[in-house]
Formats: C-alpha cells, structure tokens, sequence
C-alpha cells in the first residue's frame, strides 16, 4: 500500500503531546501518551468520584476491552482472557497445561522475551524439560530449526512474533504448520507486534496469543490478553487462577474450583480497572488511525532509517526482509547506554537491549524524526558498532 510519509502522522500527532518536547521513537517499549487515553484516566477518576463504587459499570468496561481486542484480532470474545500483563495470561495458561502424558516439553524460540522462557523454565518444577530453538546470527531462525526441535515429546511451541532484541520477526504461520503436523498447540508472543501490523488468529494459524496494550496499542501500564482457540478452552484447568476466573464470580463458593466455560478462565483477581479505561480508548485510537496504514507509514520510515544507516556505515542486526522484521529497528552499538543518553540529550527518545539500539516508529513519527535520529547518530558515529 503506498502511502504519503508526511500525511499519517499529519493528522494525528498533535493529539501526542510529548512531540511539542521530544523526538519520541520508542513505541517498543511504550506507545506516546494521546489526548484521549489521557481524558480516559480522567474520566476513570471522574467516575469513582462520582459513583463511589460503580463496579458493574466497571465489569462492563471490562467486558468492552475482551470485545474491542476480539474485534482487533478476529477472535470471539470468549475466546478472549483480560489479564493483567502477558506474564499473568501465560503463568495460567501454562499452569492448566498437562505434561503428564507423554508430551513433556515446551519448545521456546531463542528470541523470546524473558517471561516467556522464565515462565517455561518455572514448569521444570513439574517436570518439564524446556527445548530452545537457536538463532542464526542474522536475526533469523530458520523453520528447519523448528522441524528438528519439535517432536513426539512436545507439549507446547511459544514463539514470539517480533524479537525485543533484534527485531526478526519469526514465520509465525510456518512454525505453526510444523507444530500442528505433528500435534502441537502454538503460543504467539504478539507484544511487539500488536498495533503495528493487523493481528489475525486464524490466518496466523495460533492456538493461543498473549500480548497487551502498553506498546502500538496506546493504551497503558496494567493490562495484557490472552486469546485461547475456542476448541482447547475447556481442555485446560489453569492452577495459576482466581474469582474472576470462576465460573460464577458472584457465587462466592470457596469450596470448589469451577472454571468459567470461556477463555475468562485465564484471567484471576480485581481487573485493572484504570486500565480498561487507557485501554478502550487507545485501541479505538489506533483502529481509527489505521493499523494497516501505520504498517506502511512505518515501512516506508524504515526504508529511509535504513538508507542513513547504510551510508553511515551502521550494522542494522533486524534483517530487511520485509517479512522477516516488523516496526522495531536496532543497530549495533560500541556503548549502547551512552548513544542512548547521547539521543536523549538531543531529545530523542529511544531504547536498548543488550548491544543495540532500538528505534521503533509508529503512527506519530515524520520523516523529520528518522533524519533527526540520523543526525544524532552521525554526531555520534563513534558509538555504532
Ligand atoms: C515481546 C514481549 N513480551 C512481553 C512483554 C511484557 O510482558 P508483561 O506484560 O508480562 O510485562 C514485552 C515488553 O515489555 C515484550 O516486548
């Protein structure tokens, strides 16, 4: 899709207003704050003023977050668990799996985000043995690694869809093509790609995606998702749980464990209601900015990052297929903590993880903001690795 550079971030950016102080392009760890998330936590506060304690209103809330992230990802919305972060939706998920019956091993992608492997590697304590799926040195995992990993004792592939290191983005619909031949559920990681490129269930071929709203999603701290294909749902009992996963949340038994039919089983106590809040109104932000259209306006604000990195003589570790990576972009650095200060004494905002520097555009950034960080970084051509 060809799109004006200028003409997105044209629209919106003034509703950002960090922009009237900074270069901010860190969408990998956090979305900008926006007019209307802001009024949303105004209006949370206006709310419990107001009414006291308006819980159903505030359970409705909830039940419009599961709708608007269904919506967002072509699920149903019993398919859909409110958590509090990625780690509370995948702790439960993985605590209802059963590795008893011959099928002992989650296969995890070396690009994973700590969660995803600590989380694994807390399931040795039930026995579980935990498989990593190495990298190339490029940024990629071939899908051959995942043919030799996953076998007759594998309970469980988590991969993520784009790395928080390098940014490879992995071949999500391959992996699950070889996971499913050989009868094996696949979790998505989709943290550092939900927002930024639309988000289908189906055509990603998962039986279970987590990811939250902190990041391209706009929204804030406090609240994460996990999608459950509707046919494993009530296959899995998760030990990892809480009131507001039982089946009847206002019978108050505590002398049974009765799950909720639906994917609300994964989720466990009070919601994060300020949260739901930031939630609804950043995901309605970003479907009215377009995600399809904030892909290509980031594609082609990547191109040009590229082009100056190359001509500085950068090493860009995210490969440059435009399949294999998605909005983040991170380069080599000699001193990665000093280029990050060094941009942020000029203003502009970015991040790091081990040697790279992690740039991730989105909706909001110009052309302006790359050639700004192109500056910086020529300033600072004694830092890139
Ligand atoms: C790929 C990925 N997964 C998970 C997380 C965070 O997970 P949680 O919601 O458990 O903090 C992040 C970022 O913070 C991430 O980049």
């Amino acid at each position: 899709m060809a799109v004006d550079v200028a003409s997105l971030p044209g629209r919106i950016r003034h509703r950002f207003p960090v922009f009237e102080k900074r270069v901010y392009i860190n969408s990998c760890s956090q979305g900008a704050l926006s007019d209307s998330v802001r009024e949303a936590y105004d209006r949370y506060l206006a709310d419990w003023d107001e009414y006291g304690a308006p819980w159903e209103y505030w359970v409705e809330r909830l039940e419009a977050v599961r709708a608007s992230i269904a919506g967002l990802i072509n699920a149903e919305e019993d398919e859909v668990a409110v958590t509090t972060s990625v780690s509370a939706g995948v702790s439960a998920l993985l605590s209802g799996l059963d590795f008893s019956n011959g099928r002992d091993t989650i296969v995890v992608s070396d690009f994973e985000f700590p969660t995803i492997g600590q989380i694994s590697h807390a399931q040795e304590r039930r026995g579980v043995r935990v498989v990593h799926v190495p990298s190339e040195g490029d940024g990629t995992i071939p899908l051959e690694r995942f043919e030799d990993a996953v076998d007759e004792r594998t309970a469980l592939v988590a991969v993520t869809h784009v790395c928080f290191r390098n940014g490879g983005r992995l071949d999500v619909e391959g992996i699950a093509g070889i996971a499913h031949e050989r009868g094996v559920p696949v979790l998505v990681d989709a943290y550092q790609t939900i927002g930024s490129l639309p988000i289908d269930v189906r055509a990603l071929g998962c039986d279970f995606l987590a990811a939250g709203v902190l990041k391209y999603l706009l929204g804030s701290a406090g609240l994460g998702f996990l999608y459950c294909r509707r046919e494993l749902v009530q296959g899995i009992e998760p030990t990892a749980t809480g009131w507001f996963a039982d089946r009847d949340i206002f019978e108050m038994d505590i002398h049974d464990y009765s799950p909720a039919p639906s994917a609300r089983r994964f989720e466990a106590g009070t919601p994060p209601v300020p949260s739901t809040y930031a939630a609804i109104a950043g995901i309605e932000l970003m479907q009215e900015i377009g995600v399809a259209e904030t892909e290509a306006h980031v594609r082609e604000l990547n191109g040009l990052l590229r082009d100056g990195l190359e001509e500085l003589g950068a090493t860009v570790v995210t490969p440059r297929e435009p399949e294999r990576s998605g909005a983040l972009l991170c380069v080599r650095s000699t001193d990665v903590n000093a280029l990050v200060a060094a941009l942020e004494e000029e203003g502009i905002v970015t991040s790091c993880r081990d040697d790279n520097l992690r740039i991730s555009a989105h909706c909001y950034n110009t052309a302006d903001d790359v050639q700004a960080v192109l500056d910086a970084l020529t300033a600072n051509r004694q830092l890139l690795g």
